[in-house]
């Protein structure tokens, strides 16, 4: 269904589309197992019936309406202890595809949402596999909302419900394997320090106080940065305190 795109060097030019399947992450994991994938290879589907979400929820969509794809990277001299820069390029790449398309505020909720005016328009979920200290492969799965009008939520929203138009899903997708490559070539190329700053740059409620909750207690703490292993840094009126992703909620 959708085309090879001719914009990039290696992402997306093995493509592979399926009507249906479980999770395209899922998929892309099992055929890294039984086959030989190149690095940039695209698993695709219309549909997942067992969509994963971080923090082992669901990812449900719409059929047909959004894009919901896995990248296989094979990341070279990627230690584990430098593992979330893989959340740094992914969502910068989503920011970026979206700041080309909508006049919209557009931010990055650590450690990968994609919020569009308040309201969550992509999630992103990074699978990896480990040898010795290097990650040798990723699984970067994308859920976006493109063209979904209902959400059983109202935290949720879609580049249609925001730009007000329908949007060409090949034309979405074509875009997003061309901001994806550029962002990965910057991290290939050494640059982890400037994808770092235009992290931080869009970092959703940096330096603006809010109130978290942690271990079922609220409190109010102003996100400051990212700090060791990705974790969150945020400074209440007593001390600076890092998060991992099981650890904080954001509630308002
Ligand atoms: C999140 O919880 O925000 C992450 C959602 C990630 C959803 C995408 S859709 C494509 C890929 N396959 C999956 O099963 N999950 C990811």
């Amino acid at each position: 269904m959708y085309k090879i795109p001719a914009t990039t060097l290696f992402i997306g030019k093995k493509l592979v589309f399926v009507p249906e399947c479980h999770s395209t992450n899922t998929l892309a994991l099992e055929m890294t197992e039984t086959s030989s994938v190149p690095e940039g290879t695209v698993v695709i589907a219309d549909h997942q019936t067992a969509g994963r979400g971080q923090r082992g929820n669901s990812w449900e969509t719409a059929p047909a309406s959004n894009l919901t794809l896995s990248i296989v990277l094979r990341p070279k001299a990627l230690n584990v202890k430098d593992q979330f820069i893989l959340n740094v390029f992914t969502s910068l790449a989503i920011h970026d595809l979206l700041m080309d398309k909508l006049d919209a505020t557009i931010n990055i909720k650590w450690p990968n949402d994609i919020i569009v005016n308040d309201k969550k328009a992509c999630g992103i979920l990074i699978e990896n596999q480990i040898q010795g200290q290097q990650v040798s492969q990723s699984v970067v799965g994308i859920g976006l909302n493109v063209n979904q009008s209902l959400f059983s939520t109202n935290l949720a929203t879609s580049m249609a419900l925001i730009g007000g138009t329908h949007f060409d899903r090949e034309v979405v997708l074509n875009d997003l394997f061309s901001c994806f490559e550029a962002r990965y070539l910057q991290w290939r190329e050494g640059r982890s320090n400037s994808l770092t700053d235009a992290y931080l740059k869009n970092l959703y409620w940096k330096d603006e106080p809010h109130t978290f909750a942690s271990e079922g207690v609220e409190f109010t703490g102003t996100i400051r940065g990212i700090g060791a292993f990705g974790k969150l840094i945020v400074q209440t009126a007593n001390d600076d305190r890092s998060y991992d992703i099981k650890e904080i909620k954001y509630v308002r």
